[in-house]
């Protein structure tokens, strides 16, 4: 259910990307800029992708997630994403252990995640405090007047 991408799920994943409403179009394709970072240099150790797949075998999730430079043991998550029809069944808890297993495997002590102020953000930010994450810092006006940086991490040791 859940694995590596692939190059076959390159348009999925763009497609869902889109699909969420939640992206402008420059960040799809920043999102599409690490996905081909990914796809076409296999020697990379920046950028990990994984997809999760639904009971049919459709691509309904993926992440980008990647060890932060210059740190010791901290992992950033950079992109999430969940299908709407799909949303709220639990791929994208799944998409997040998997990353914190990952983490803890590879002896990595912080995961950090940001995100943005914005009342659309509102359930994306519930969702990573469900999962145990918290803010720990914020940078107001950082993405455009009026708009905060929001930092969410989790310590696993
Ligand atoms: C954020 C996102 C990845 C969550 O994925 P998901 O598959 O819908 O979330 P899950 O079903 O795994 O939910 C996990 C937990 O978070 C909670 N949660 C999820 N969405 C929530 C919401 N809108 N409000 C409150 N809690 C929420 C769930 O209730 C669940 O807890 P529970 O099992 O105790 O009920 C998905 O909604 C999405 O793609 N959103 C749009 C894109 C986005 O915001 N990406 C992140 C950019 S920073």
């Amino acid at each position: 259910m859940l694995r590596p991408m692939v190059s076959a799920d390159r348009e999925p994943v763009l497609n869902l990307i889109q699909a969420t409403g939640f992206f402008t179009p420059d960040e799809v394709k920043v999102a599409e800029e690490l996905i081909d970072i990914y796809l076409t240099n296999p020697a990379q150790r920046d950028y990990f992708i994984v997809v999760v797949e639904n009971d049919s075998g459709q691509v309904t999730g993926y992440m980008t997630y990647g060890p932060t430079p210059l740190t010791e043991g901290t992992w950033d998550l950079y992109w999430i994403a969940v299908s709407p029809a799909e949303q709220g069944k639990g791929y994208g808890r799944m998409l997040v252990r998997h990353l914190e297993e990952e983490v803890r495997r590879k002896g990595g002590r912080l995961i950090l995640i940001e995100t943005s102020s914005q009342p659309k953000y509102q359930p994306t930010r519930k969702f990573y405090e469900k999962l145990g994450y918290t803010e720990v810092a914020r940078i107001p006006d950082f993405y455009r007047p009026g708009d905060d940086r929001v930092i969410f991490g989790k310590y696993f040791r």
